[in-house]
């Protein structure tokens, strides 16, 4: 390819939009803001207000209106004709009290003002054609899709004033505006920047596409993570910075390369959002984008096919590349030549070439899952240490085990065969018996169904700072509520088991190995679960277990085998 002059074609990468309020207006207006109704804005709305804020969505002003909104779901472009593909909006609950023409306050969850809008248009939108004129179909699996499904049912749009930029703490020196990321280039001296859009972690393959585009253009490649929102299920981009940083320190030239974090909610939409990605990294000063397979890809819709083609992003771009002012800059996939010891795109492959790749999947399961290094040849040993770091092993990952049953059906008793089977296994564990919870943690605790959710949720906090920590915890208390139960599930997130200890309620009271069931049935004790207290079983139970003729050794013995078959726990 031939160099050529950076352009700063009309609409994009020219003057930028700028929403901030100016710093003498700054301490009047978030006064003004204080004494104003309020939305809470969603993390996804939040990092929308922020690119809009300081121009990486230029020309556009605000949230769209109607009109803006619907010319976009049907032709790619604003009211007024400018490309523009995907709809930015601010939903907000039918029911919300605003009224047209008057001021709210935009809020982050935190309660910090970020904004003052004027209402000037309030309007329903329509999940089900956003999803197919946007993503291609209307698949829930899709995540946005599933996500819009709790988007308020109206949008607002007005103009904006942005007092503050959503805080954050993190990589402060990697975060520029597309102002400031322009005058760095600038200082550069090469006009050609071709930029990297990611949300993963960089292997040897996306280092040799790096570099081959910088050299192509002879120019600056601009390293741009998104930092925002990105496909759940993604490494986390404290994790993936440090991925960027190490590559960036040791394997790039430093006068030809920058790394600047982009905090962006992306929306997976294939086609349109690599158009998208263009002109926001046109506003943020690149000529180029690297497009390669599957760019911006949600992984398969629920039939298990892909929604997008491998290359309908690069075709789809091709065709806005005079109007957008970036060239797409397409690879084909990139993969390993063993022979050759080298990179090469699929479409460049030498005859009988012994091709080697890892998918994404395959790196999570097969090697960080299992403790197996990731080879050289795929990624530089200290990115691959600092994966093996964040992603352990399963067993070294935190786990759950959530007992809930009556009183006496053997949830204690289980508890400590597991702890014994476990321990000889090498594997520590803490146990938060409920019966020993109330004599410290919860003393004082009564029966009420307010402080036995107050007990539940303490003992489900605890436990969640030890799986976050990579601990195996067991929970054993009645935990008779299942709305409580699944709060707490989601308070531990992975690595959560429930396993409901099903004794049968006759049998526990005839055994009444505490005495209970016969005090509670003279009235002695109130609210007693099982005889004037309801006990709701679980739905979805990881294990059930009875200890009717059953030993809780056995018991025992089967969580642990599953365990064990899962990978938590080593086999001896
Ligand atoms: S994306 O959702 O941001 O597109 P990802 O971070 O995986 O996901 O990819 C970033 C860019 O690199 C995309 O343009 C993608 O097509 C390209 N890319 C990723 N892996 C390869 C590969 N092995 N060969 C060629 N291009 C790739
Ligand atoms: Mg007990």
């Amino acid at each position: 390819m031939i160099a050529e002059k950076s352009r700063l074609i009309a609409p994009y990468g020219g003057e930028l939009i700028d929403l901030l309020v100016p710093r003498k207006q700054l301490v009047e207006q978030t006064a003004y803001a204080r004494t104003l109704p309020y939305v809470q804005i969603s993390p996804r709305v939040e990092c929308d207000l922020e690119l809009l804020a300081v121009g990486a969505f230029s020309p556009l002003t605000g949230f769209m209106n109607r009109s803006d909104y619907q010319s976009v779901l049907d032709t790619m472009r604003l009211a007024d004709g400018t490309l523009f593909p995907m709809p930015i909006t601010l939903p907000v609950d039918s029911g919300s009290d605003m009224t047209l023409g008057a001021d709210i306050a935009l809020r982050d969850r935190k309660n910090n003002i970020l904004a003052i809008m004027t209402i000037e248009e309030i309007y329903p939108w329509d999940l089900e054609e956003t999803a197919i004129k946007v993503f291609g179909k209307y698949d829930t699996r899709h995540p946005i899709i599933a996500e819009m499904h709790r988007w308020g049912k109206v949008n607002v749009a007005g103009p904006l004033r942005v007092l503050r930029l959503p805080p954050h703490l993190d990589f402060a020196e990697l975060r520029r505006t597309p102002a400031e990321t322009r005058a760095v280039l600038a200082g550069y001296g090469h006009p050609n920047v071709v930029a990297f859009q990611t949300r993963n972690p960089l292997h040897r393959v996306h280092e040799a596409l790096t570099k081959r585009a910088a050299a192509n253009i002879d120019g600056v490649l601009l390293l741009h993570p998104v930092v925002g929102m990105t496909q759940p299920g993604d490494v986390d981009h404290y994790t993936r910075v440090r991925v960027y940083k190490t590559l960036i320190d040791n394997y790039y030239q430093e006068d030809r390369s920058l790394l600047s974090l982009l905090p962006l909610a992306m929306r997976m939409a294939g086609p349109r959002e690599a158009v998208w990605h263009a002109i926001i990294r046109r506003n943020y000063g690149a000529n180029y984008l690297i497009v390669g397979r599957d760019h911006a890809g949600p992984g398969p819709d629920s039939r298990g096919e892909p929604f997008y083609g491998p290359y309908d992003a690069q075709d789809m771009i091709m065709q806005y590349a005079d109007e957008l002012g970036v060239k797409p800059m397409p690879f084909t996939e990139m993969v390993y030549l063993e022979d050759e010891d080298r990179y090469e795109e699929n479409a460049k492959l030498p005859n009988g070439a012994k091709v080697r790749k890892i998918s994404g999947t395959q790196v999570r399961e097969d090697y960080l899952g299992k403790g197996v290094p990731l080879p050289p040849w795929f990624s530089r040993p200290a990115v691959a240490e600092i994966l093996a770091e964040s992603y352990p092993p399963r067993h070294r990952r935190g786990v759950c085990l959530w007992f809930t049953g009556l009183s006496g059906s053997g949830k204690s008793t289980t508890s400590e065969h597991i702890v014994n089977l476990l321990l000889e296994k090498g594997r520590n564990v803490t146990v938060l018996d409920g019966d020993v919870v109330r004599t410290h943690l919860s003393r004082g605790l009564g029966f009420s169904k307010e402080d036995r959710d107050a007990n539940i949720r303490r003992i489900g906090y605890v436990a969640s700072e030890i799986v976050r920590h990579g601990g195996m915890v067991i929970c054993a208390a009645i935990s008779p509520y299942r709305a409580t139960r699944e709060d707490v599930r989601n308070l531990v997130g992975a690595g959560f088991f429930e396993i409901h200890m099903a004794t049968p309620l006759e049998y526990v009271e005839a055994r009444d190995i505490k005495g209970l069931y016969a005090k509670a049935r003279r009235g002695e004790i109130k609210d007693f679960t099982g005889i004037d207290d309801p006990y709701e079983p679980p739905l979805h139970p990881d294990f059930t277990l009875t200890a009717e003729n059953t030993r809780a050794e056995d018991n025992a013995r089967l969580v642990v085998e599953r365990l064990i078959e899962l990978g938590f726990v080593r086999p001896d």
